[in-house]
C-alpha cells in the first residue's frame, strides 16, 4: 500500500516536472538551451551540437552541447563538446569536415571535422568594450566527439562592430576556398580563406534589403538546384524584427559567385512566419539535400516559459526546396520523410466532428479546396489551440490566446498570421503536434506556422471545421524515446 502511493506521488511529480517535454523534439535532457549549432552528417550519424548552459534553465556562459542520431528523430545525448575558455563564452557557430585537410590540423590521413564559433568575452562586455567578439576554431579528431582549440584562436579578431558572431563556413568548390558568412549587426559580412584559419573580407550584403527591426544573426549560405540551374540562399536571423513579433528566420535567393551575394529581388521572405522557429540553419555534408532545424522558441520569451527542469526545444528537422512561384524562387521546408517511419496508426476522420486523440502526438493531414477552415486543439479545461485559414484575408492562422498558461510573459498570447503563397486552387497541409507544440505546413511547405503552447492538461480533443466537409488522415506518432 505504502509502496503504491509512493509510485503515486513519485509519478505525480515526474508528471508536473515533465508535462510540457515533447516526445519526439529534441530538448536537452535537463537545463538551458538555445541556437542549434554546427549541425553536419557523417558515417551515418548526424551531428547537432547547441548553445548550452549546464548549470541553469536559463541563458548563461556558452557551451556547445552535442547530440547524435541516426535518422534526425530519435537522438543521443553526448558529452558537452566546447566549453569557455580565456576568450570567452562559447557563441553560435558552423562545423565543417576539412576533407582536403587544408587547415593542417588533420592527422594520420584522417579529416579534422573544424567547428568555427564566436567567442564572446562577457567581462569586456561589461567593461563596455565594443571588441567583445571574435571567430575562433575547435578541431576534432574523432569524428565530433571531443574538441580542441586552436591555439591561434581568434582568427578574426574584431573589426570595431558590437555585434560580430554566428560564423557559418562551408566549402567553396569552384574558388577552392572556404567562404564564411558572418552577422555584422545589421548585415552579413563574406570571407573567405584557403585553411580556415587565415581570413579575408570579401564583400558586406543586406544593409538595405530585409527586415531591420533588429540584430542579424545565424546566417547560413547554400547552393540548391532548382530549374537546372543553381540558386542560391541565404538565411538571415533576426532579433528582434520577425513579422509577428521577436524573432524569426528571414531568407533571400539569389545568386553568389564566391565573393558577392545579388539577390533575385527587394522582397523580404520567412521560413517560417510561426513566433517559434528561430536561429535555425542547416545540416552540413547531406549532399543534394538541405535539412533545417530551429530552435522552436522566441527571445521575447524562452528564459520565462513554464518547463520546470529543461528549456527549449528544437523544430524538426525540415527538409528545404526551391519553388518557382509566379518567377520567384521560394523556399519551402517540409518535415523530413523520416516523420512517417514513426507512424503507428492511421485512421480517416471527417471534418465537424469532434474525435478524442489518444495522444498528444499527431500527424494531420489533409487536402481541401481554398475556403474557410480551423483546427481546434482542446483539453476539457477550456483550453485550446486553433489553426486555420482565413480565405478573405488570404492568410493562414494560429490562435494561442486561450491555449492554457500565459501568464508568464504578456509577449506570448495572440494570434499570428502567414500570408498564403501558393496560387494553387486547393490547399494541403500536415499538422504535427507534440505535447506543446504545433507544427502547420500549408501547400506543401510554402506556408508555415510553428507554435509553442503550455496546456495545464494535454490536448486531447480535436476538430476540424470547414464548409466543405472531407477526409483528413489522422496518425499517431510514436516518441522517439
Ligand atoms: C541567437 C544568439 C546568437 C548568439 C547566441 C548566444 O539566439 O543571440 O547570435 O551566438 O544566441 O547564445
Amino acid at each position: 500500500m505504502k509502496k503504491i502511493s509512493f509510485l503515486l506521488l513519485l509519478s505525480i511529480a515526474v508528471f508536473a516536472q515533465e508535462k510540457h517535454r515533447p516526445q519526439l523534439h529534441f530538448t536537452p535532457a535537463s537545463m538551458w538551451m538555445n541556437d542549434p549549432n554546427g549541425m553536419f552528417y557523417a558515417n551515418g550519424t548526424y551531428h547537432l551540437y547547441y548553445q548550452y548552459y549546464p548549470k541553469s534553465t536559463v541563458w548563461g556562459p556558452m557551451h556547445w552541447g552535442h547530440a547524435t542520431s541516426k535518422d534526425l528523430m530519435h537522438w543521443e545525448h553526448q558529452p558537452i563538446a566546447l566549453y569557455p575558455d580565456s576568450l570567452g563564452m562559447i557563441f553560435s557557430g558552423s562545423a565543417v569536415i576539412d576533407h582536403q585537410n587544408t587547415s593542417g590540423l588533420g592527422r594520420n590521413g584522417h579529416a579534422p571535422v573544424v567547428a568555427i564559433y564566436t567567442s564572446h568575452n562577457m567581462d569586456w562586455e561589461k567593461a563596455g568594450r565594443i571588441d567583445r567578439e571574435s571567430q575562433s576554431i575547435a578541431y576534432s579528431l574523432d569524428g565530433g566527439q571531443t574538441f580542441s582549440k586552436f591555439v591561434g584562436n581568434p582568427v578574426i579578431k574584431n573589426p570595431g562592430i558590437a555585434d560580430f558572431r554566428d560564423p557559418n563556413v562551408s566549402w567553396y568548390a569552384p574558388g577552392k576556398k572556404w567562404i564564411m558568412a558572418l552577422a555584422t549587426q545589421d548585415r552579413e559580412t563574406f570571407y573567405s580563406s584557403p585553411d580556415l584559419k587565415n581570413w579575408t573580407k570579401e564583400s558586406e550584403f543586406g544593409a538595405k534589403f530585409g527586415a531591420h527591426g533588429g540584430v542579424w544573426e545565424c546566417p547560413d549560405l547554400f547552393s540548391m538546384q532548382v530549374d537546372g540551374k543553381t540558386k542560391w540562399v541565404l538565411i538571415v536571423n533576426i532579433n528582434p524584427g520577425a513579422p509577428n513579433g521577436g524573432s524569426g528566420a528571414q531568407y533571400f535567393v539569389g545568386d553568389f559567385d564566391g565573393h558577392q551575394f545579388i539577390p533575385q529581388d527587394e522582397e523580404t521572405r520567412w521560413i517560417d512566419y510561426g513566433r517559434d522557429n528561430y536561429a535555425g540553419v542547416t545540416f552540413h555534408e547531406t549532399g543534394d539535400k538541405r535539412i533545417f532545424m530551429g530552435w522552436m522558441s522566441n527571445w521575447d520569451y524562452a528564459t520565462v516559459v513554464p518547463t520546470a527542469s529543461w528549456r527549449s526545444a528544437n523544430t524538426l528537422a525540415r527538409d528545404l526546396t526551391l519553388k518557382n512561384i509566379a518567377g520567384k524562387y521560394i523556399l519551402a521546408s517540409m518535415p523530413v520523410a523520416a516523420v512517417s517511419d514513426y507512424a503507428m496508426k492511421a485512421q480517416t476522420i471527417k471534418s465537424n466532428k469532434r474525435i478524442q486523440l489518444p495522444t498528444a502526438l499527431q500527424r494531420l493531414s489533409g487536402k481541401l479546396p481554398v475556403q474557410d477552415f480551423s483546427i481546434t486543439l482542446s483539453n476539457t479545461k477550456g483550453e485550446k489551440v486553433i489553426i486555420g485559414f482565413e480565405a478573405a484575408s488570404n492568410r493562414y492562422f494560429v490562435d494561442r490566446d486561450a491555449s492554457g498558461d500565459l501568464g508568464f510573459s504578456n509577449k506570448f498570447a495572440g494570434k499570428t498570421y502567414a500570408p498564403r503563397l501558393s496560387k494553387s486552387d486547393s490547399i494541403d497541409f500536415t499538422l504535427i503536434t507534440d505535447v506543446a507544440s504545433a507544427e502547420f505546413f500549408a501547400d506543401g511547405g510554402l506556408s508555415v506556422l510553428t507554435t509553442i503552447y503550455f496546456p495545464s492538461w494535454p490536448f486531447k480533443n480535436l476538430k476540424i471545421s470547414a464548409a466543405k466537409g472531407l477526409p483528413f488522415l489522422l496518425e499517431d506518432l510514436k516518441p522517439s524515446m
